[in-house]
């Protein structure tokens, strides 16, 4: 009889619309690991903030603390923000939903993206935290698309790079669905449905 971990879904009913896993689970937990220990090599002596983008690194922005030593002084905090109509994301035009609960003035900040594709959301963050005087302000993003890029941002810390394909779980919908998948994963090209993809 098998286990069934419930933080892990039931990886034996893989929805019919995925064509691809491009990152397993494993594979994420190794990288969400690597970054963890590259934020406390850099920051592990002082107190700081990771502060998760919402919606896309709910998961990210847990496990990445979860992987941090269990002495490092560190506290979450939550940021929403959405780009103006998918359709329309070359306005650059990004929305803030909900502000931090802290105050990020004086502190060592570490922005937690679940990706960087554009790079537009993360400079109007870069932007609204870096005004606010933190004492030290990183970038840390699970995933990255640098060819992608429009606006050249600052990134520290890089999980994976990811493939130019549209990619949805752990975290990351497609119209809102997919975020609980466990792993990263490449849709059909027929569940888009002819409709736009961001
Ligand atoms: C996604 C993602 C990043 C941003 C990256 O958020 O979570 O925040 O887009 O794109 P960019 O580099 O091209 O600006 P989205 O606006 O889809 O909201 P969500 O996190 O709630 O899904």
């Amino acid at each position: 009889m098998s286990i069934h971990d419930p933080t892990r879904g039931d990886l034996s009913v893989t929805p019919t619309t995925v064509a691809a896993i491009e990152f397993d689970a494993e594979t994420i937990a190794g990288a969400v690991r690597r970054l963890a220990d590259e934020v406390v090599r850099d920051l592990g002596g002082e107190p700081f903030i990771l502060l998760g983008v919402l919606k896309g690194a709910l998961f990210f922005t847990a496990d990445l603390a979860r992987a941090l030593p269990t002495n490092v002084d560190a506290t979450i905090d939550f940021i929403a923000v959405s780009s103006y109509g998918r359709a329309d994301r070359s306005s650059g035009e990004v929305r803030l939903l909900k502000d931090t609960s802290e105050s990020v003035e004086g502190k060592n900040v570490v922005i937690v993206e679940d990706i960087v594709d554009n790079g537009l959301t993360l400079q109007y963050l870069q932007r609204l935290i870096g005004g606010r005087n933190p004492a030290s302000l990183r970038t840390c993003a699970l995933l990255d698309k640098p060819y992608r890029r429009r606006v050249d941002v600052p990134v520290d810390y890089i999980g994976l790079t990811a493939p130019d394909t549209f990619i949805v779980g752990y975290g990351l919908d497609y119209q809102e669905k997919y975020r609980n998948l466990p792993y990263l994963a490449r849709l059909h090209d027929w569940a888009f449905a002819g409709e736009g993809r961001e």
